[in-house]
């Protein structure tokens, strides 16, 4: 559904990403894991069109979109949450789900005229999407509540709200469970699995709690120093030397 071609990125001499190539096949929960600075957020960065690779290709359903914008790709189905909170803190949970949806801020000049006119419709299409998400992620209480006043589980579920809201056929999960609870981390596992199963959506997992890894996906990819270190089932990961070493630090 989703794949990169031989990724290099890089930043002045270092080597973000050295020669990546992942696929995401439709359906799944995939892992990524890798210690810190592995690559794991350029990686997703490359894939959503924030950075422009020195080198490599990325696909989406058949298509090379390697020359498109993170706004494009978002149309096609390419929805991410992120691993620094980008929610507006004064804002509410419900318009901060509903802004990810607001056409204004992507697009045409031609085509934000045409918004201005259907704003109307906008608003009643982006209230539907947008409840049908806090229904999913029974985030109901906290509709009206400004998001800046809300636990950090609570945003991180927003966060994901707000991809899901945009529709997609893949979303792009940037630790979304880093400094959480364990009950708040449960809460965004089943989330994760719900999401999954109800909305057949494919997920991406950027995660460093192995166990939740292990719970949660059904393949994995390690990455270490920009590359790839190993794919495959969790189980296979957490045996293989390579990975022991470079994650687990044996
Ligand atoms: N915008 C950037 N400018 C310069 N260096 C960056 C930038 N983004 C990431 N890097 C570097 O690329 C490497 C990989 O970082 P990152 O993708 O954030 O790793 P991870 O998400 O696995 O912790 C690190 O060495 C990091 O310092
Ligand atoms: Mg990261």
């Amino acid at each position: 559904m989703l794949w990169t071609e031989n990724i290099t990125l890089r930043f002045g001499g270092v080597t973000a990403l050295d020669n990546v190539s992942v696929e995401v096949r439709r359906g799944e929960i995939l892992g990524i894991i890798g210690p810190n600075g592995a690559g794991k957020t350029s990686l997703l960065n490359v894939i959503t069109g924030v950075y422009k690779p020195q080198r490599g290709r990325v696909y989406f359903k058949g298509r090379d979109i390697t020359g498109l914008k993170p706004h494009q790709r978002i149309t096609l189905g390419l929805s991410r949450t992120f691993q620094h909170s980008e929610l507006f803190h004064s804002m509410t949970v419900l318009e901060n789900i509903m802004v990810r949806l607001h056409p204004w801020t992507r697009g045409s000049i031609l085509e934000k005229a045409l918004w201005a006119f259907r704003a109307k419709r906008w608003e009643v299409e982006a209230r539907e999407r947008a409840e049908h998400v806090i229904d999913l992620l029974d985030l109901h209480e906290h509709r009206h509540s400004p998001i800046g006043a809300l636990p950090p589980g609570i945003q991180k579920k927003v966060d994901l709200a707000g991809a899901l809201a945009q529709n997609p056929e893949v979303v792009l999960m940037d630790e979304p469970m880093a400094g959480l609870s364990k009950e708040e981390k449960e809460d965004i596992v089943r989330a994760i699995i719900e999401t999954s199963e109800t909305m057949h959506t494919t997920m991406v997992l950027i995660e460093h709690d192995m166990e939740v890894v292990t719970d949660v996906c059904d393949r994995v990819v390690v990455m270490d120093y920009g590359k790839v270190i190993f794919e495959g089932p969790p189980h296979e990961a957490v045996a293989d030397e390579r990975v022991r070493k470079a994650y687990l630090g044996e």
